[in-house]
């Protein structure tokens, strides 16, 4: 029997050095918010090519986090509707109501499965003021179309990210950077995977970031200091530690996937 996906063969490549970084881990007592999520923020906001990311619990958090943020900087107002892919998973979904925000379920266009740009104009009223564009099954969404919508309307544009790790346009722009911000999920299945749940949101906005890097740690930047009405969602450090160590055969194991083989001898 072939599996549809083997995870204990994609992570068990990684065994060895996991056993070593885990003993730098465990002496560095260093397991919230430490230098490993210092340095996978870093280097996956340099990989998606945008000036900041931020590593979070888990995707639907990542969404959340997004959409908390722009309302907290009074950019979203309860009640305001998010366009969203009637097919995508339900966490992008589930992500704009828990924000107090309403979904506008849109149709996919038949040939991608990804959100049909006329399709979303039919759907846009006074009370639209953003567009979650999901990028499915590692197939970026029409991202120019959408943004030719989002500035005609000016609607805030969000990528749900969560299936497209390194997915890029002929140009080389990658997932994570063709909107205002993007939510990634490392769930254990995910092209990027974790050893549980992690996520990260990108973005270029440093307003945004600066929120949202608030928002992840109870609404604090300083010890006991809550300026915001924020929530736990900070990633774990040790995902963070196995997930920097991942990040390095991301674009490899993208091509393997793709062929249907992985690489064992990396
Ligand atoms: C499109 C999409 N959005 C969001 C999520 C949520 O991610 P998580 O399970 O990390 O919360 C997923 C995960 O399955 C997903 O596929």
């Amino acid at each position: 029997m072939i599996k549809f996906l083997d995870i204990h063969k994609i992570n068990n490549r990684f065994e060895e050095e996991l056993k070593n970084e885990f003993h730098t881990f465990l002496n560095s007592g260093q397991y919230i918010l430490g230098d490993a999520l210092k340095q996978f923020e870093a280097v996956y906001a340099n990989y998606c090519g945008t000036d900041y990311c931020l590593g979070v619990s888990n995707g639907l958090d990542a969404l959340t986090l997004i959409f908390n943020g722009f309302k907290t900087l009074g950019r979203l107002k309860a009640g305001d509707q998010v366009i969203v892919p009637a097919n995508t998973y339900i966490a992008s979904v589930l992500s704009i109501i828990n924000s107090g925000l309403e979904p506008v379920l849109v149709e996919p266009c038949e040939k991608t499965y990804n959100i049909s740009a006329t399709e979303l104009e039919k759907h846009i009223t006074k009370k639209t003021k953003a567009v979650m564009a999901v990028h499915l099954y590692g197939q970026l969404a029409n991202m120019e179309l959408i943004k030719d919508l989002a500035r005609k309307y000016n609607l805030i544009v969000i990528e749900d990210a969560a299936q497209s790790h390194g997915a890029m346009d002929t140009n080389g722009n990658k997932a994570g950077n063709f909107s205002n911000a993007a939510a990634f999920s490392f769930y254990p299945t995910k092209n990027l995977g974790a050893l549980g749940d992690a996520g990260a949101v990108t973005t270029n906005d440093e307003e945004l970031y600066k929120i949202i890097k608030k928002l992840r740690n109870y609404g604090s930047e300083k010890k006991y200091v809550s300026e915001l009405v924020g929530f736990n969602n900070r990633m774990d450090e040790l995902q963070a530690v196995f997930l920097n160590m991942k990040l390095k055969f991301l674009d490899v194991d993208n091509e393997f996937f793709l062929e249907g083989e992985l690489p064992s001898d990396i």
